[in-house]
């Protein structure tokens, strides 16, 4: 990095593209199905030109003023059009992505009938953290209900968990950690004749499913179709394969619709009337996130869930043929969670030995009695052979290596910390010790680091995440 982080005199434009090329080496991939979380790859690599074509098209339209440009409004009706058309129907918001789409959700929710007291949101145990946070953001307080055996949220305990101060219930169609789907028509049902608005968070499932279900495969009710759903995300930068910042909310009532908007005329300024979060933003998402759904295409979308979904299925059936692994529960979705049945194998072992071999699998840590797994998002281009090759190969060298060895004291000794009583640069030296280079350099051992957050409760998970962030860009 520079010394002088700007400079004098503008540098040349080659140089500067060298770097970013450069900082990008210790990227993760985005394109080839080695990474198997945070990227959509169609392996149709016409698609994701054009999307960045048509990003850069409507990079600098400003989607603050629908008025002054009026191609977003144009590009946004029919994007929002397709998704309704697919799911049920109803109207939209088209967002930057599945937080913002479930923050404006709840924020209709909360809005469209108020309560006596804190207004209560209630999640399942599997419910996508964004929730919470769109909770904590807006003043809601989270009511847990449990998941049963399968992973599924349970409907009689979403109904004891109602109250007078409940302002949304919420099932996820499906849950990203194991790719199950919650009994949508049931939660649904169940919220309805209570009078509360169900919220359907089809972030990961919503541009996949329907797509399975036209393909002959059973995919069970869960959009605005089933009575009782009151409002419903899909995230068109997931399984819409378009390019990061494209999600869409709908309601069911244009009326619920309104109470995500905000418009202030309390200032002297210009007038102020979003319907998402953010009031600036580029049109960039938005038009390359149409020009991705044109391009692909009714017939292409099925095609690529049908392959992302037949992959999910061969790298299950593959798992149960790797002594000592096992899938939690029944993915409705390409999304697969593989656990360790053998305390001598430790999935986080399993993850740096893969990483070591030029692959990403993303650890999810232990939660209310759900065991630490390793998550596959499949999609169009996933090698599943070779997935399982790296799999069987991880797991054989994480077996040799035996399980993480956490200092005993260590976890008892971070439950126990004074937090405050460290800055940015002595939390960084907690890391180093426990093999944590904040500064880059030698690719961290992240099992030592998993084993530890595993074994804290999530409060104290949390309170080190956010130590970890503010060390890591100070
Ligand atoms: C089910 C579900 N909901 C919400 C989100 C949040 O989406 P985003 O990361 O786009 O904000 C995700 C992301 O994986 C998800 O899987």
């Amino acid at each position: 990095m520079p010394s002088d982080p700007l400079p004098e005199a503008g540098r040349p434009a080659a140089e500067l593209l060298a770097e970013l090329a450069r900082l990008r080496d210790a990227d993760l991939p985005v394109r080839g199905g080695q990474v198997t979380a945070y990227v959509y790859d169609t392996g149709r690599e016409a698609v994701h030109d054009l999307a960045a074509t048509a990003y850069q098209e409507m990079l600098e339209v400003n989607c603050l003023d629908p008025t002054a440009f009026p191609s977003i409004v144009a590009l946004e009706r029919r994007i929002v059009g397709a998704v309704a058309g697919k799911l049920g129907g109803g109207s939209g918001i088209f967002t930057s992505g599945g937080t913002e789409s479930i923050m404006l959700a709840v924020k209709a929710a909360r809005d469209a009938r108020p309560v006596d007291g804190t207004p209560q949101i209630v999640l399942p145990a599997t419910a996508h953290p964004a929730f919470h946070k769109a909770a904590h953001y807006l003043g809601l307080e989270v009511v847990h209900v449990p998941v049963d055996d399968a992973f599924r949220a349970d409907p009689a305990a979403t109904a004891a968990a109602l109250t007078p101060r409940t302002v949304l219930v919420v099932a996820s169609a499906p849950s990203y950690p194991q790719g199950v789907m919650d009994p949508v028509p049931e939660i649904a049902a169940i919220a309805a004749s209570a009078g509360v608005p169900c919220h359907v968070d089809a972030c990961v499932g919503g541009w996949v499913l329907p797509w399975l279900r036209d393909a002959g495969r059973d995919v069970p009710p869960f959009d605005l179709s089933v009575p009782g759903v009151t409002s419903l995300s899909c995230d068109l930068h997931k399984y819409g394969y378009s390019p990061k910042g494209a999600s869409v909310v709908l309601f069911a009532d244009e009326s619920l619709r309104r109470h995500a908007y905000f418009a202030s005329a309390e200032w002297p300024g210009y007038t102020v009337i979003n319907a998402g979060v953010q009031s600036s933003k580029s049109a960039g998402p938005l038009g390359a996130a149409w020009a991705t759904l044109m391009a692909v295409g009714a017939r292409g979308y099925r095609e690529l869930a049908e392959s992302a979904m037949s992959a999910a299925e061969r790298l299950a059936a593959g798992i149960a043929g790797i002594p000592g692994l096992r899938v939690l529960g029944e993915p409705a979705a390409p999304l697969v969670a593989v656990a360790s049945s053998d305390p001598e194998l430790d999935v986080f072992v399993v993850a740096d030995e893969a990483r070591a071999r030029g692959w990403f699998f993303q650890p999810q840590l232990s939660y209310q009695g759900i065991p630490p797994n390793l998550h596959f998002t499949l999609t169009g281009v996933s090698d599943v052979d070779a997935l399982l090759a790296a799999l069987a190969d991880a797991v054989k060298a994480a077996r040799a290596a035996g399980p993480p060895d956490v200092p005993s004291d260590l976890v008892e000794a971070l439950a126990g910390l004074d937090l405050d009583s460290l800055d940015d640069a002595g939390f960084a030296g907690l890391l180093a010790s426990v093999g944590v280079d904040l500064a880059g350099g030698a690719e961290p051992e992240m099992a030592m680091v998993n084993a530890i957050l595993d074994a804290l409760p999530p409060a104290t998970r949390e309170a080190l995440l956010i130590r970890f962030l503010s060390a890591l860009y100070a």
